[in-house]
């Protein structure tokens, strides 16, 4: 099938990339014209397991290309997803601006009938708006159908959830977009959920407060852990392995970030509001994510009493690993409130380093986890990267001044830190 993608970020390109692969011919649009310049030469522009090979396999079958005309791209696709941003606004509400821009332009260019899907997370009700929009922009009157098809994968392991997906849901308003859909879809294996578009839109909001939630949940669990001698990682294998709860998502830690969860909740309470429930529970899962990081700086002051003047290494900036993406990432909180306290800060992330020079150009990126070590006072964990669950603990200990480790992600057995000659706090242990 022909089909376009407007927005080639994160979600927009993996869609893309892996549409091509499944077969079909595939136009990416985006407005960041840099963007396209460096997708045109088969680079991506984001970090992203597997992507750029995928990329590059699609460019040179000739079902994959670029442009930063939507105008182009309309014409293209039989299908057309949406996938711009939707950040939050002051409000909490999510901005969903480049979604009217986006769908204005398509009904004002489109010729014959058109599937308009949207794809990036928006607030219950917003695919009602999107047909309005595209039918008060329509003055030829073509005909068109909307779609809910709000996307799952996780950055990180984006090509692997979406090729192979535990479920598929669309929204759909007649049967003709639901062929569609299904055909779009029909070479992925995975239960295919049908329903309408408030009920899809609904799915991905309700899925990630669930899992922020879920986070949330064990990190308050944490806080009584190290105040009860108990520990939170046995306590969560205790609980994980009863089906009902699952294991998932019971990594007590630093807390959740990134571009999905914050925003989403946000959108989640506010949509809520508005229409008339007060969601005071969501509420309480972001004050706990901002405890938790709070909880963190006071156990890093605890043990360096006075943080002025001293160096920090810190291991770990994006929000999670595998990804260079930093947006609301803990990390930048955590530094933001070290410098405020005069620390000297020394960091290395094995891929978000360049994104974070744009927020701390004055910190000290290094170019390997032991050289933020030289002659350290504490080191702090802020991403599980696989790669600092293999560091040499006895060079670590000896390159830093004190050994101090703060685990904002609990990599590290407590028992085995100390028997090192460590001094080592994680979350929620004792
Ligand atoms: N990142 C994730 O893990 C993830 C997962 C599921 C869903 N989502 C949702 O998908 C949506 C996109 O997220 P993302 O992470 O890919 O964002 P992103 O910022 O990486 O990508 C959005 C892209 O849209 C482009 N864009 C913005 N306005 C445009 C316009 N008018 N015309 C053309 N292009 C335009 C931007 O330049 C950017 O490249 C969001 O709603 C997000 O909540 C994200």
């Amino acid at each position: 099938m022909k089909i376009t993608i407007i927005g080639s970020g994160y979600v927009g390109l993996t869609t893309g990339v892996c549409l091509s692969h499944l077969g079909h011919h595939v136009v990416c649009v985006d407005n960041d014209v840099e963007k396209i310049r460096l997708l045109k030469k088969g680079i991506s522009p984001i970090y992203e397991p597997g992507l750029e090979e995928l990329l590059k396999q699609g460019m040179e079958k000739g079902t994959l290309s670029f442009t930063d005309s939507i105008e182009e791209g309309t014409k293209h696709g039989l299908a057309i997803f949406i996938c711009v941003g939707t950040p939050p606004r002051e409000d909490g509400g999510a901005d969903l601006s480049s979604i009217e821009l986006v769908a204005t332009r398509i009904a004002e260019t489109m010729d014959e009938y058109k599937l308009i899907i949207e794809k990036s997370t928006v607030p219950v009700q917003t695919g009602l708006k999107l047909k309005t929009t595209i039918e008060l922009n329509n003055k030829r009157g073509i005909e068109f159908d909307v779609a809910s098809n709000p996307e799952f994968l996780r950055e990180g392991s984006a090509i692997k959830d979406f090729l192979y997906p535990d479920r598929i849901v669309i929204g759909v308003e007649n049967e003709r977009a639901e062929k569609l859909m299904r055909e779009i879809y029909e070479k992925i294996d995975a239960p295919f959920i049908v329903t309408n578009i408030q009920s899809a839109e609904i799915i991905k909001h309700a899925s990630n407060s669930f899992l922020a939630m879920k986070i949330s949940y064990i990190n308050a669990v944490s806080m009584v852990c190290e105040k009860a001698g108990a520990d939170v990682k046995e306590v969560a294998l205790g609980m994980g392995l009863d089906h009902r709860i699952g294991k998932e998502f019971l990594n007590a830690g630093i807390g959740f970030g990134g571009f999905c969860f914050p925003k989403d909740l946000k959108a989640f309470i506010k949509i809520s509001e508005d229409l008339g429930y007060h969601m005071n529970l969501l509420k309480e899962v972001l004050k706990i994510n901002q405890e938790i990081r709070e909880y963190f700086i006071n156990k890093v002051r605890d043990l360096l009493w006075n943080i002025k003047g001293k160096k920090i290494a810190i291991l770990g900036l994006s929000f999670k690993p595998n990804t260079d993406d930093i947006r609301e990432a803990p990390s930048i909180y955590i530094i933001k409130h070290l410098l405020k306290e005069d620390a000297y800060i020394s960091v290395y992330d094995p891929a978000a380093m360049k994104k974070m020079k744009r927020i701390f150009p004055d910190i000290d990126y290094k170019e390997n986890p032991y050289d933020t070590l030289v002659d350290a006072n504490a080191l702090l964990i802020l991403t599980e990267w696989e790669e600092f669950r293999n560091l040499d603990l006895e060079r670590v200990k000896n390159l830093m001044k004190t050994p101090i480790i703060v685990d904002g992600r609990n990599i590290f057995e407590p028992e085995e830190m100390e028997r090192l000659g460590f001094i080592y706090r994680g979350i929620g242990r004792a």
